[in-house]
């Protein structure tokens, strides 16, 4: 539910039997309503369903995808994320790989914890990417692997802009 202590409005996507009891429990809204940082009321949509279905959203409308140890959200889930919109998404399952080689994102941002904050920056992004074994990937490769490539160096988070 983080994100809905910044973001007013998310829509959150999981198959886990668990999910539904827990976004429809009123002391979770209640959290959510004590921790936001904004003024307006939090919209919180929840669809118990597969990321890789149509899950009744709206395609290119999203502004922002957070693709967290869960597989590769930023490919399955591409079609709602608006021009220009962002992808933020580590690399556990190869999902910041696979975008790395998605032509239709680019490598926008990194985002590194530094003294327990999370801190986004803008240089020197070709340092990133670069496997410690030398040898390069293709998408097919890392789809079917699941697992993130060993770079040489690897910040928290990776930030992509969906390309127009
Ligand atoms: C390790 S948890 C991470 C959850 C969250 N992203 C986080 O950072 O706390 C992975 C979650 O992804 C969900 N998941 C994995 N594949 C999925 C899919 N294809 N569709 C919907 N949810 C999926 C699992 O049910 C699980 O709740």
């Amino acid at each position: 539910m983080t994100p809905s202590f910044s973001f007013p409005t998310v829509v959150y996507v999981d198959t886990d039997r668990r999910c539904p009891a827990f976004f429809s429990d009123p002391a979770v809204h209640r959290m959510v309503r004590r921790r936001r940082r904004y003024s307006d009321e939090p919209r919180v949509t929840f669809h118990h369903a597969d990321y890789a279905s149509r899950f009744g959203e709206e395609y290119r409308s999203f502004d922002l995808l957070i693709s967290q140890w869960a597989g590769p959200v930023g490919q399955r889930c591409r079609r709602f994320l608006r021009p220009g919109g962002l992808l933020l998404a580590n690399d556990s399952h190869g999902d910041a790989s696979l975008a790395k080689l998605d032509p239709s994102y680019e490598l926008a941002a990194v985002v590194n914890l530094r003294g327990g904050k999370h801190v986004v920056s803008e240089e020197n992004l070709d340092r990133y990417f670069i496997p410690k074994s030398g040898e390069r990937f293709t998408r097919r490769q890392v789809g079917e692997s699941g697992r993130g490539v060993r770079y040489t160096r690897v910040p928290a988070m990776y930030l992509f802009v969906r390309r127009r």
